[in-house]
């Protein structure tokens, strides 16, 4: 019997087999991937800038090594994703100008300013986490070079929530006004990480065909739940709070209860009246303005350089050297 391309390839997806490149897919697959991947890609990159600002004023050199080689791993994370999105027939130059446009998002949490030490800890801690807890379900997605892509940034990630626990963890027990500054972070960070992983499951319309295309593997509420009642234990060890006067540990469901999230807010930043979502633009266009002789450097040197293999490689060239 003669089944389409639709349902082999559905059936492919059931049997956790991947998708590759080359390999026949719904258009709206494709689309949503692109998507999704620029996204990532895009957030990796807008995320340096919020941590970029505290590079220069860390408070000792192990810090700032550490810091460095995070925001290192967040370029990285950013190439990685380019070049999987690149697999479905987008350039790098269009994913930039959709992001230099307007027209792609990037996480909402990077709108938000680093205004002490503190926020540098929290940002590990808690803005990683819940990266983690949305990209390590990523490892199993169905398109091939993204899950392969996600191993290796979910390794790197673990490195960044315990560098930032561990920055938090000094901080709580230091003096008072280090104390105060800890909490201080917590409490500005804490409600905009519960927002990244999206809107609340009945306004979220693609769930469902994304859940089947396995792009997803859980809902968003069900992963912003895993991550109250993750970083509602680790907090203890911290010996601070979070700032919900509705946080309880709920015996029959056997979850953390959790406040109402300020939606409007989040509406707010996506839509591009956050705090910082001007100043970001801004320098990443400035990056990508001021880096154009680089780009032009970088062409013409691998121009040169094909000119010389290919005239080395040349069947008379070789027969005159010999
Ligand atoms: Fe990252
Ligand atoms: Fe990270």
């Amino acid at each position: 019997m003669q089944i389409s391309l639709e349902e082999q390839f559905q059936q492919k997806i059931d049997q956790e087999i991947k998708i590759e490149p080359k390999d026949w897919m719904p258009e709206k697959y494709r689309h949503t991937l692109i998507r999704q991947i620029s996204q990532h890609a895009h957030s990796e990159v807008v995320g340096m800038l919020p941590e970029g600002n505290w590079i220069t004023r860390a408070p000792s050199l192990k810090r700032k090594a550490i810091l460095l080689a995070k925001v290192q791993d967040e370029a990285g994370h950013g190439l990685y994703l380019y070049s999987a999105a690149e697999t479905l027939g987008i350039s790098r130059d269009e994913m930039y100008e959709q992001l230099h446009s307007g027209r792609a998002k990037y996480s909402s949490i990077f709108n938000y300013p680093t205004l002490n030490w503190a926020d540098i800890g929290a940002i590990g801690w808690l803005v990683d986490g819940a990266a983690i807890m949305n990209q390590v379900p990523l490892c199993r997605t169905s398109f091939g070079p993204y899950a392969r892509a996600m191993v290796r940034v979910c390794k790197e990630e673990s490195f960044h929530q315990r560098q930032g626990f561990e920055c938090l963890w000094v901080l709580s027990k230091g003096t008072e006004e280090q104390k105060k500054m800890c909490q201080d972070a917590i409490n500005r960070w804490w409600w905009p990480c519960l927002m990244m992983f999206g809107p609340k499951d009945d306004e979220s319309p693609n769930t469902m065909q994304n859940m089947q295309w396995k792009i997803k593997r859980f809902t968003n509420d069900a992963l912003r739940q895993k991550f109250v009642d993750m970083i509602a234990e680790q907090i203890k060890l911290l010996g601070m709070k979070l700032p919900d006067p509705d946080l309880k540990w709920n015996e029959a469901t056997a979850h953390y209860d959790y406040g109402k999230i300020n939606w409007d807010e989040f509406w707010q930043v996506v839509q591009g009246n956050g705090p910082c979502n001007k100043e970001r633009l801004a320098a990443r266009k400035n990056a990508w303005d001021e880096g154009a002789w680089v780009r032009e450097a970088a062409t013409a040197h691998a121009e040169k350089n094909q000119i010389k293999i290919s005239s080395m490689l040349h069947p008379n060239d070789i027969n005159l050297g010999s």
